[in-house]
């Protein structure tokens, strides 16, 4: 039986997280088993805000050099940059002239950021026709999103029905939100009621992969945490405590009643401590590899390239269909 697709995407703006090396531990071996995965770098995405050239580039290599740090097996999986396949702009078009202004007028996400800036271009405006543009692209059965991406997710599946209502069915694929069984979900430091964001304006809420240990420290030891002095797990009144187990949990590799019992009788502090040192651990190994990567620019371009091959078989195929659909004369 042919393996499902699944694809997901990452803008290129800040970096990496301990969340999303946790995320990364726990699905993308699994996944690559049981799916054929696709992920790629949103740098087209990363244009709808102001960027300045030589670090978006910068942030390019970073980026792909993170994944690779974190396990991501090119191999195993088809990782390229959005910006190679240029099928994504292409089929973003189509879209945008089946797309009503009033659908994207809904999308929160737009209101929201076009309230904390002045560039509202009208890339920005139409960032999930994009989206939309890269999902479609790869028949995907199976989009891992974000709580924040579920309304991109929707206006992706209408979308396909506008387009099908003008063209006909069976050309593009109806996609679906993958909502991941619940692992261990990492939350902000300073505001655990949310998740921990890359894209978070307060750096404190977050630990980026690249931060140096002495950071690390003070991010982990700054957590917000209740004033009640027994360390216990719960997620309902000390969330930011249970934040805090559940990380440990997951790098020790401890079940949580056991961290718990370890720290009877001792304070917040000493967990804290323990836990900072614990991430720190962690993370040399991986950002050894990163300084690896980075130092071989040529190699990590290799990967691009031959990612973008792999990927550009599935887009190009179904660009023809679309072409084909809409009137437009196949490129041969
Ligand atoms: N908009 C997504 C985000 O900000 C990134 C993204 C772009 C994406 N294209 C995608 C995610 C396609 C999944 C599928 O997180």
């Amino acid at each position: 039986m042919k393996k499902k697709v699944i694809l997901s995407g990452s803008t290129v703006t800040g970096d990496l997280t301990l969340g999303n090396y946790i995320g990364a531990m726990n699905n993308w071996k699994k996944l690559s088993k049981d799916y054929n995965c696709h992920y790629f770098l949103a740098d087209l995405h990363a244009l709808t805000t102001a960027q300045d050239p030589k670090k978006l580039q910068e942030r390019i290599f970073s980026f792909f050099a993170q994944y690779l740090a974190l396990g991501l097996d090119p191999e195993e999986n088809t990782i390229f940059v959005q910006s190679h396949i240029h099928e994504h702009a292409e089929l973003a078009w189509i879209l945008t002239c089946l797309t009503p202004m009033g659908n994207l007028n809904r999308m929160t996400q737009f209101k929201e950021k076009s309230q904390h800036t002045s560039n509202i271009n009208a890339g920005l405006f139409s960032y999930p026709v994009l989206m939309a543009a890269d999902i479609l692209l790869y028949s995907a059965d199976l989009v891992p999103v974000g709580e924040d991406q579920r309304q991109h997710m929707e206006l992706c599946r209408d979308i396909v029905v506008f387009f099908e209502n003008r063209y006909g069915e069976g050309i593009l694929k109806m996609p679906e939100a993958y909502i991941g069984k619940q692992g261990a979900r990492v939350m902000s430091l300073q505001d655990p009621k949310k998740k921990m964001s890359k894209s978070d304006e307060n750096e404190k809420n977050f630990v980026s992969i690249l931060d140096t240990p002495k950071k690390i420290e003070k991010k982990i030891k700054s957590a917000q945490t209740d004033s009640d002095t027994v360390v216990s797990f719960d997620s309902e009144n000390k969330t930011g405590l249970a934040n805090l187990l559940t990380i440990y949990s997951v790098l020790s590799e401890k079940p949580i009643d056991d961290i718990v019992k370890d720290y009877e009788g001792r304070m917040y502090g000493h967990l804290k401590v323990d836990l900072a040192e614990l991430v720190v651990e962690t993370l040399t190994p991986i950002q050894s590899a990163y300084a690896d990567y980075m130092k071989n620019k040529d190699y990590l371009e290799e990967l691009m390239r031959k990612g973008a091959v792999k990927a550009r078989v599935r887009a190009q195929e179904t660009l023809k269909n679309v072409y084909k659909a809409t009137g437009l004369v196949p490129r041969s």
